[in-house]
């Protein structure tokens, strides 16, 4: 996903590594999800409440690389990618946690909520694998 033209520093690569990391972390809470999703399915009814409030925390994540995003796509260690995909994942999650709330009393809103589960776990999947990390130059290799 970086620009390939641009100089790397350690800190930009660090900076990268920390977006894969909420990628990653992302990507895990919604596979969490699907298991207490299935608890709840096999009779565990409070279980549900747990799954919602992980809900909001990949909300939480999923603001975090929107800015991250935007201050890499200023500083020039992510492209313009990251950002739209990032905040993609924002309107989708935002849309995931109303679809869950409204899955009380709509099977239609239950129903689209598993495969945007589904469709958010590959969003996040794309953005931790994208935002690989990035191959220091020998001098920086030496500097580290
Ligand atoms: C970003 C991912 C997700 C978010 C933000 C989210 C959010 C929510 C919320 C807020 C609720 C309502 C909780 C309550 O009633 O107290 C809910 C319910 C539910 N979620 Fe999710 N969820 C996500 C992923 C998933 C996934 C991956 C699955 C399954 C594969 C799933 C299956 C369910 C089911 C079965 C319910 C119960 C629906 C109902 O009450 O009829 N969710 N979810």
């Amino acid at each position: 996903m970086p620009p390939r033209a641009m100089k790397r520093s350690l800190e930009d690569n660090d900076m990268m590594q920390l977006f894969r990391l909420l990628a990653g972390i992302t990507a895990v809470l919604v596979l969490v999800q699907a298991v207490l999703a299935g608890q709840w399915i096999g009779g565990d009814l409070a279980i549900i409440v747990t799954h919602g409030w992980l809900g909001s925390g990949t909300l939480l994540l999923a603001l975090l690389m929107t800015g991250l995003s935007l201050a890499g796509g200023r500083q020039g260690w992510l492209d313009g990618r990251a950002v739209g995909l990032s905040a993609t994942m924002v309107v989708l999650v935002v849309a995931q946690l109303g679809l869950g709330y409204a899955g009380r009393a709509s099977a239609v809103a239950a129903s689209l909520h598993i495969p945007l589960g589904v469709l958010i776990f590959g969003l996040a999947l794309v953005l931790f694998v994208s935002a690989l990390p990035l191959r220091l130059s020998p001098a920086d290799a030496r500097a580290r």
